[in-house]
This record gives structure tokens, C-alpha cells and sequence, in this order.
């Protein structure tokens, strides 16, 4: 069993403590969806004031973002490359930190209830493997410093796949 313990309010610590748990958590585990299963999991249940969390993989016979593993409402199932904040993301292979998607251009509205996001790309030897998408109901709820966590566990997540 996995239990999730309560983060710390300062940022940089709080993903310190995620940093670990996720490694503990894929530690011995190499498959994909199996550990983007749990990446999602343990950021929808730790992080406060989400609505939604989850990977977007890419199809390799179209190209397009994929939906994979997620916590949150049913969400948009495809979506083509350089499309939306996470296609944005995807194509230009960095992290993407939108504070109101209502006004990003091209923005996909999956649930109402999101009002900011943050998207960053999983890329493995140079080849982009997808996105990891959060979504929260508060405006302006992600950071430079959330950026800089989340692509540090997004490491984490690659080096599990060996
Ligand atoms: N809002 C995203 C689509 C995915 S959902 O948020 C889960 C986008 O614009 O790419």
C-alpha cells in the first residue's frame, strides 16, 4: 500500500518530497503505463488544487497526443501536435505554464472546471514520448517553480522506463 503523505507548503520542498515518493513508488517497474498510471495518481492525490492530472501519449501511426493515464473527469482523447497547451507543449518540446486557459489561444476545454494548466513534454533519448498535463480549478495556480518540479519528477518518470 502507498500512502500519501501530506506535503510541505513550500514548493521546492514538496516536490523534494514527491521526488522520493515517486521514485519509491516505480522503483523496480519499467513499464509505461503502469508508472504514468502512478505518476498521475500520486500528483492528483498530493498536489493541492487540481481537477486533473494526466499523460498524453504520443500515437506513433498519426503522431497525435494520445490520452493515456489520468485522475480527474473523462477528458478529450486525441489531440494533434502544436493543438491546445498540450500540443503546444509537445511540438515545442517545453514546459508550458498558462494561468488563465481561457485566455490561451486554441486552448481544449476538457472540464469546465479548469482555469489554469501546466504542460510539460516527456522526451527519452530525443524522442518525445508525450505530455504531462495538470489542470486546477484556481487561476494562476502553477509556477516557475512548479515547472521546474514537475519536469524534475518527468525525469524521474523516464529513467524508470530503464
Ligand atoms: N486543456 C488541454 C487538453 C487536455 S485537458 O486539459 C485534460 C489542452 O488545451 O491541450
Amino acid at each position: 500500500m502507498h500512502a500519501t503523505t501530506p506535503l510541505p507548503d513550500e514548493k521546492a520542498a514538496a516536490y523534494d518530497q514527491l521526488e522520493a515518493s515517486l521514485r519509491a513508488l516505480l522503483d523496480g517497474e519499467r513499464d509505461l503505463i503502469a508508472n504514468a498510471a502512478n505518476l498521475a495518481a500520486l500528483l492528483y492525490w498530493s498536489l493541492p488544487q487540481l481537477n486533473w492530472a494526466g499523460l498524453y501519449l504520443v500515437e506513433p501511426q498519426h503522431g497525435d497526443l494520445l490520452l493515456g493515464p489520468f485522475q480527474g473527469r473523462p477528458a478529450c482523447v486525441r489531440i494533434p501536435m502544436g493543438r491546445g497547451v498540450c500540443g503546444t507543449a509537445a511540438e515545442r518540446r517545453a514546459t508550458v505554464v498558462v494561468a488563465d486557459v481561457h485566455a490561451f489561444p486554441g486552448h481544449i476545454a476538457c472540464d469546465s472546471a479548469s482555469n489554469s494548466e501546466i504542460v510539460v513534454p516527456i522526451v527519452r533519448d530525443g524522442q518525445l514520448l508525450g505530455v504531462l498535463d495538470l489542470d486546477s480549478p484556481v487561476h494562476g495556480r502553477f509556477d516557475a517553480e512548479d515547472a521546474r518540479g514537475l519536469e524534475r519528477l518527468v525525469r524521474a518518470f523516464v529513467a524508470s522506463l530503464g
